[in-house]
């Protein structure tokens, strides 16, 4: 097939190309992958995996290393291309600054940082390839570092986890705090159990029971129970400038958000993708029909882009807002909510885009039941 044919620097500068701020030209695919995966997944690549095989390895002086520091990384051996970063863990964000790279090389913007990536710029075969790094200022970011790359010898034959690990130490105990992205905020929602099928009886309360309007209980029968694998959505009404669909499998934006359903075989997202703009919220609300002591449980996957201010997802009941935390995986989380109110109150959760069209906010299997949260 003619697309197998093509060299995979090709691919790989379509699919960067994707990631420059403005360029809509194909926005599914691999710009997530790559910046964060570090995998050259495309669909040419349909069929090619990673060589562990193929021997690449790093090498860095020094391999101890302070804030600031610059640090000489080598890839020896022939190689057409590679992607490379310097992460605080593994799975981290890439961190530092790569100095300008030698010919045949160039910076990748990955995770809002211009100098965060390096690249190949054409096709060649290189004779190894060798780059300067200089490790962000203040504080170490983590003991270890974790220098990342993948190597491409060829289209069809490249090496993922190339890995070598920096052991950062502090210059000295007084030094400035380290100049971090603040942390996704945090929920108070504690993890729940695993489901039970049933609706939970409703329990009066007892001593040092949180509930205070217990005897005020009012839910529905129906709990607003749905794992959205029916039209209906259990009674929840989408209320908000864009739409909650349903959806199942991945969702159109390839990578971008979860890989199937929590429960049953449909989910709920908010497509961040146009015409969505920066700021657009969909909602899903119940009626103000539920009161006193009662347990909201959902489960949601918040597969997206960290660009500030990225996607949020968060549950409203009146004034009270509750943020769920944005992950990097397409993992799907289980919420639960215990609610005390003594007045009518509805439960509305809302994804909000952020400046980035990357990664859908999801949300299944929920229900509404009276009492304690198990
Ligand atoms: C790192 O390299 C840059 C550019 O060569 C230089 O300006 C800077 O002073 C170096 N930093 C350290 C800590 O050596």
């Amino acid at each position: 097939m003619r697309m197998e044919s093509m060299p995979i620097w090709a691919c790989l500068i379509v699919a960067f190309a994707a990631f420059l701020p403005g360029s809509y030209a194909f926005p599914f695919g691999a710009p997530t992958q790559v910046c964060g995966s570090l995998t050259p997944l495309g669909h040419t690549f349909r069929g090619h995996t990673s060589d562990p095989n193929l021997g690449y390895t790093l090498q860095a002086n020094p391999t101890t290393i302070s804030p600031g520091d610059n640090v000489s990384i080598q890839v020896p051996g022939t190689l057409r291309g590679l992607v490379m970063q310097v992460r605080p863990s593994l799975d981290g964000n890439a961190i530092g600054n790569w100095q300008t790279p030698n010919a045949g090389f160039k910076f990748l913007e990955c995770f809002d940082n211009g100098q965060s990536t390096v690249t190949h710029s054409n096709s060649n075969d290189k004779d190894g390839a060798s780059f300067t790094w200089t490790a962000p200022g203040g504080s170490c970011q983590s003991a270890t570092y974790f220098v990342r790359a993948t190597v491409l010898q060829s289209f069809a034959s490249f090496q993922e986890d190339v890995v070598l690990q920096l052991r950062c130490v502090e210059p000295s105990p007084q030094t400035p705090p380290p100049q971090t992205l603040p942390p996704p905020p945090q929920t108070i929602l504690p993890p729940i159990l695993p489901p039970t099928p049933e609706v939970l009886p409703f329990v009066p309360p007892g001593g040092g029971n949180l509930c205070r309007f217990s005897s005020l209980t009012s839910v529905p029968a129906s709990g607003y129970r749905t794992s959205f694998e029916t039209e209906d959505f259990g009674g929840w009404i989408n209320t908000g400038v864009r739409q909650w669909q349903r959806n199942r499998g991945q969702t159109q934006s390839y990578s971008t958000g979860p890989n199937g359903a929590f429960d049953g075989d449909f989910y709920a997202y908010f497509d961040a993708s146009s015409p969505a703009q920066p700021g657009d919220r969909a909602v899903l609300e119940t009626s103000p029909n539920l009161r006193g002591c009662f347990c909201f449980q959902f489960s949601a996957s918040m597969f997206v882009s960290r660009r500030n201010p990225p996607h949020r997802l968060f549950v409203e009941l009146g004034n009270e807002v509750l943020n769920i935390p944005i992950r990097d995986d397409a993992n799907w989380v289980q919420r639960s909510l215990q609610i005390d109110s003594d007045e009518f109150t509805a439960i509305r959760i809302v994804g909000e885009r952020g400046v980035d069209w990357m990664g859908d906010v999801a949300i299944d299997q929920l229900r509404v039941t009276p009492g304690s949260c198990p």
